[in-house]
């Protein structure tokens, strides 16, 4: 089956699966408690996950089942970098994982300074091979787009080619942002939202994804 790509934005992919609408309706109610709502991260993480692999490549191979030989295929194409952005971006990794267990996880930290929205980095550990890995950036939130084109642009000057972005809700603004810095790069996400509000905040969005993640607030 082929990528619904949104109709607007050829560069973004919507799940638009029910499993996922439905656990995306869970996370976005405000009664939805810490525990929760980590699961639900996770969940909906491994679901994009299993929809992003899917241009992954191939290799035939044959496998002797107990009745035949049987001509079979398995993964064989680059290996797989998952890059969360701290911190919201942690609750995505273990889903993605339990998918892709081989894969890398490297991590950027970034935050956003509160009055310019501007991201702010203060950690930064990728895997050595970066360059020759697929790349899936996970954050559950795409607001004004200054966090992911922070972590494309830090990818890039340390050798990353093939740059995913998975992220759980998108706003315009930051989908736009995206395009307009980061070439080349898809956005798989579960929702387009409305807009951004006065601080920085989605529209009707879920509100602060590290907050909830992490029950710091
Ligand atoms: C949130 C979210 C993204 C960023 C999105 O993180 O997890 O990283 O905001 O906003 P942007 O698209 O406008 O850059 P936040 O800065 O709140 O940090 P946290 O994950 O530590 O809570
Ligand atoms: N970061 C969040 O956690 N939520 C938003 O709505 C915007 C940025």
């Amino acid at each position: 089956m082929a990528k619904r790509m949104h109709e607007e934005y050829p560069n973004v992919v919507v799940m638009d699966h029910p499993l996922i609408q439905h656990k995306l309706s869970l996370m976005r109610d405000a009664g939805t408690g810490v525990k929760e709502f980590r699961e639900l991260v996770r969940e909906l993480a491994m679901l994009m996950a299993y929809e992003a692999t899917r241009d992954f490549q191939l290799a035939q191979t044959a496998v002797r089942t107990p009745i035949a030989e049987a001509t079979t295929y398995v993964l064989a194409g680059k290996k797989v970098a998952v890059i969360p952005i701290l911190r919201a971006g942690l609750g995505m990794v273990d889903g993605i994982l339990q998918l892709i267990p081989a894969a890398k996880v490297g991590h950027i930290g970034l935050y956003r300074d509160p009055e310019t929205l501007k991201p702010i980095e203060y950690y930064c550990k990728l895997p050595e091979d970066i360059g020759e890995r697929d790349i899936l950036i996970v954050d559950p939130m795409l607001a004004t787009g200054g966090s992911a084109a922070a972590a494309v642009e830090f990818l890039r000057e340390r050798g990353a080619k093939a740059i995913n972005l998975l992220v759980l809700i998108a706003a315009p603004e930051g989908i736009e942002e995206v395009v307009r810095c980061c070439e080349g790069v898809t956005i798989y996400t579960c929702a387009v939202d409305s807009h951004l509000d006065d601080h920085g905040y989605i529209v009707p969005g879920l509100g602060d994804a590290g907050d909830r993640l992490f029950g710091t607030r």
